[in-house]
């Protein structure tokens, strides 16, 4: 059943068996990982895109959570640019009031305190959530969920915006996150997300975007049904390159403000290439299966031919694609990464070693696999000496190729 609408809900891919994306592991932790299976479908009513099983919020969401949101400069400008977007844009009155939900290390509030506006991220993350308050950015340590809007309502009055990047897509109990939002949201507020988009993961093959966290696959139509179903509208929707390709969505309340025509042109492009239909999602299903077979065969090429292998990126998304395709540390033998708490631990379900990115060089790579591969253009050209020593890089997104 839709966990949005109650509608029938049509499976159209099974991922298997799978660990948490984020619960990398001590070497010594590995019998009591956490596994549950991932299967995708497809409401027949709404064309929400969603996962048939949930994760408990804990397991997933807890104080050692270790993804930042600084760990990349694009995205550090990105969430910046964000801000002052919001800041220019969205803050009306004498007094305006931001609340994040998800604010991670605070990266995207940062900006907002350092023009000196009210603002609060809502962060179940503690340890990330100490990272923000140490940077001056005023954190409430919870799930935002109905009662929580509510009384953040009562002690600091409406918000003018509430912003969430990466953030709604994974929480299953939307219908209490809109309660919340109606009970915080000033009567001509926003409610601003963004999170990886259907129509890139089609077109890009992406399926490592979907992950335990990674609840929801949003589109254009599904939001637009959804929004309507709480008593709100989408009124604006604008497509960004970053994280393999997302949609930035603003929600207004039902009748406040006119939709853009962007609105009706990505709907009407979703619909026109039949986005949600089933048959386009059992073709995708399929992608998946040949594209994870195609890089299997790769690894085993060039493990057979003696070329010193790694990854490069320990995200989340590599979770999804190590235990489908069945990739271990026989063929992908460790993976360098920037983020202090995955090094010196395992990938989850993989048990491929997290070394730090410093020891990269050292290790002599002849291929790397971009598991990062949405922060390519930085990454690659961080390490243009890799290449430089004939090095070549192997993607899986959209197909299978050695750069
Ligand atoms: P990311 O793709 O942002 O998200 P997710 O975990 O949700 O799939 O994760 C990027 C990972 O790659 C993160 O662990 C940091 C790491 N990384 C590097 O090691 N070097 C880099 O230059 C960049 C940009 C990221």
């Amino acid at each position: 059943m839709c966990r949005i609408c109650g509608g029938v809900v049509n499976e159209f891919l099974d991922l298997g068996r799978q660990p948490l994306s984020d619960a990398f592991v001590e070497p010594d932790e590995t019998a009591d990982e956490f596994y549950y299976h991932l299967r995708v479908g497809v409401c027949e009513s709404c064309s929400m895109v969603q996962q048939l099983a949930e994760v408990p919020r804990e397991r997933m969401f807890h104080d050692s959570y270790p993804y930042v949101s600084s760990g990349s400069v694009r995205m550090r400008e990105h969430f910046t640019r964000t801000a002052h977007d919001l800041l220019e844009c969205e803050s009306t009155g004498s007094d305006p009031f931001i609340v994040e939900i998800g604010s991670n290390d605070g990266t995207m509030l940062a900006a907002v305190r350092a023009a000196g506006v009210r603002h609060l991220g809502v962060e179940p993350c503690g340890g990330v959530a100490d990272v923000a308050r140490a940077a001056g950015v005023r954190v409430r340590s919870a799930f935002f969920e109905e009662a929580v809007g509510a009384e953040i309502a009562a002690q600091d009055g409406p918000a003018n915006v509430v912003f969430a990047a990466n953030t709604i897509c994974h929480i299953p109990y939307l219908d209490s996150i809109f309660r919340g939002i109606d009970a915080l949201l000033a009567p001509d507020g926003v409610f601003v997300f963004e999170d990886p988009y259907l129509g890139d993961v089609i077109e890009k093959n992406s399926f490592d975007q979907i992950y335990d966290e990674h609840f929801y696959v949003f589109s254009a139509r599904s939001v637009q049904a959804m929004a309507r179903r709480f008593g709100f509208e989408l009124v604006d929707v604008r497509r960004l390159p970053v994280h393999g390709g997302e949609v930035r969505y603003t929600l207004a309340r039902a009748g406040a403000r006119t939709p853009s025509a962007a609105v009706a042109a990505l709907v009407a492009s979703e619909d026109a290439r039949g986005l949600a239909e089933l048959s386009t999602l059992h073709a995708f299903a399929a992608e998946v299966d040949r594209i994870s077979r195609d890089l299997v065969g790769q690894l085993e090429k060039l493990r057979d031919s003696g070329l010193r292998v790694a990854g490069y990126g320990a995200t989340a998304k590599s979770a999804t694609v190590t235990n489908y395709a069945g990739i271990g540390p026989d063929l992908v033998p460790c993976v360098f990464d920037t983020t202090p708490a995955k090094q010196g631990r395992l990938m989850p379900g993989s048990h491929i070693p997290v070394r730090p990115a410093e020891e990269f060089a050292e290790y002599g790579a002849d291929r790397l696999l971009l598991f990062a591969w949405n922060h390519a253009e930085e990454i690659i050209a961080k390490e243009k000496d890799f290449a430089r020593g004939g090095g070549r890089w192997l993607l899986y997104v959209p197909e299978v190729r050695l750069l």
